[in-house]
């Protein structure tokens, strides 16, 4: 699907978005293994969210979706099903990576896959620790998926994150609620929270001292009633189009302000966006609240080491406000974004490069000069949700339409993308 963006003089307005993309996944798999009912709220749209339920569903568990309430029947942790054909994961890392973590628990082999973007996604990261606790995992080429995994009774470990990965993280803590034992994960860089937080919820023994987390094998989890926040990364879209386009006024409802997410707020705020928070308050563990930005010139500056990789799914879209920063924006040691759903470092560059911005890649980041100005260009999503959305930003300040291919990566996070971005850019 191709996609026409007109320039805007402005991007105005009030608006909720979507559930959060990483919430909703972490309450979906740990409403299957709790006892009893778990009813989500504001479930995500994306198809990535929606592939966590269909694995969910292949492992027998009942969910009914009414629009954005999912009710998901768990029937404790030893009530899945081994599932009758390969688990489909889609374009989604989250699903593959923490789903492996339960399924290396089970009683069961299973076979678990995703697109050709995933097929390219490196899974070593997960298969070593969850073989350290004792499971079989086979990959294609050692590495990549399909994933076939021999489930078996698991022993805890003590492990250090060599990379800074939530999803790594989170796959042995899932594990970890199988395991003889305790559990111990280390993190040297801190990621998002978000499965700390909602293993408790649900009532897990888990505790967490700075930057170590411990579990313990052999708790019971129950149902419980949660909503998930909008979503802070699909947030950042209306943030950076408010940011970019002079008279601009947004204010997002209901956003997910998890102190773990929000270093993106913190950065733009550093670089002299105009940016208040409202109504803030804790829900189900997680902070949200209402963000208000207004337009003002960015500075731009440096963005590296534990920064990078607390924003690092903000970067495309960083990235088109750094070119039209006063300073320009150099990002250092996102090595890791080579390796998302498509190589950002290179599609960021590929698609600046398209409207005339100066551009260049380094091996782990990008340097960006500022105080450039954006001609109407035909972009490619590659197949990258937030490439699709992070270069429809950019369209919103070029000099005439421009068009984006393979526009249709944007459901992955947000089916609504487009729309909610028609109402607000006037
Ligand atoms: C996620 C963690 C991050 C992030 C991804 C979602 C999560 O990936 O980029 O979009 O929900 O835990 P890594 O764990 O690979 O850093």
């Amino acid at each position: 699907m191709q996609v026409k963006i007109f320039p805007a003089g402005a991007v105005t307005g009030s608006i909720s978005l979507p559930g959060d993309k990483s919430i909703s996944h972490r309450y979906a798999m740990l409403a299957a293994i709790a006892e009893g009912v778990t009813a989500i709220e504001n479930y995500s749209t994306g198809a990535d969210c929606h592939s966590t339920l269909a694995c969910v569903r292949a492992l027998g568990i009942p969910v009914k979706v009414d629009g954005t309430l999912v009710r998901i029947e768990g029937r404790g942790m030893n009530g899945l099903l081994a599932p009758a054909g390969c688990l489909e994961a889609g374009n989604s890392g989250s699903t593959i990576r923490m789903l492996s973590g339960i399924l290396a628990a089970q009683p069961f082999v299973s076979r678990i896959a995703g697109d050709e973007s995933l097929a390219r996604r490196p899974m070593a990261r997960i298969m070593r620790p969850l073989a350290q606790m004792g499971a079989s995992i086979s990959a294609r080429e050692g590495q990549f998926p399909p994933l076939e995994i021999h489930g078996a009774k698991l022993a805890g470990i003590d492990y250090t994150l060599p990379v800074p990965s939530a999803q790594v993280k989170t796959s042995i803590l899932f594990a970890g609620l199988y395991a003889a034992g305790e559990t111990v994960v280390r993190e040297t860089v801190r990621s998002r929270d978000h499965s700390e937080i909602a293993l408790r919820q649900f009532g897990a023994n888990i505790s967490v001292e700075r930057r170590v987390i411990t579990i313990q094998g052999g708790s019971e989890l129950k149902g419980c009633e949660l909503a998930a926040p909008s979503d802070l990364s699909s947030a950042a879209f209306f943030l950076v189009a408010a940011l970019l386009i002079p008279g601009s006024r947004i204010s997002i409802r209901g956003v997910g302000l998890n102190p773990t997410r929000a270093t993106l707020l913190d950065v733009l705020v550093g670089m002299g966006a105009n940016i208040r928070l409202a109504n803030v308050e804790q829900k189900g563990g997680e902070m949200i609240g209402e963000i208000i930005a207004e337009y003002a010139p960015i500075r731009g500056g440096a963005i590296e080491k534990d920064v990078t990789a607390a924003l690092i799914d903000e970067i495309p879209v960083l990235a088109v406000l750094g070119a039209s920063s006063e300073e320009g924006l150099t990002v250092r040691d996102a090595g890791e974004l080579r390796i998302k759903e498509t190589d950002r470092i290179a599609t960021i560059v590929d698609n600046l490069q398209r409207m005339g911005i100066a551009a260049e890649a380094l091996h782990d980041g990008l340097v960006i000069p500022g105080k450039q100005k954006f001609r109407a260009a035909a972009f490619d999503s590659f197949g990258d949700h937030r490439i699709a959305m992070a270069f429809a930003v950019a369209a919103l300040a070029a000099d005439g339409p421009s068009t984006i291919d393979n526009a249709e990566a944007a459901s992955v996070s947000f089916p609504e993308f487009y729309d909610t971005l028609k109402q607000v850019a006037q």
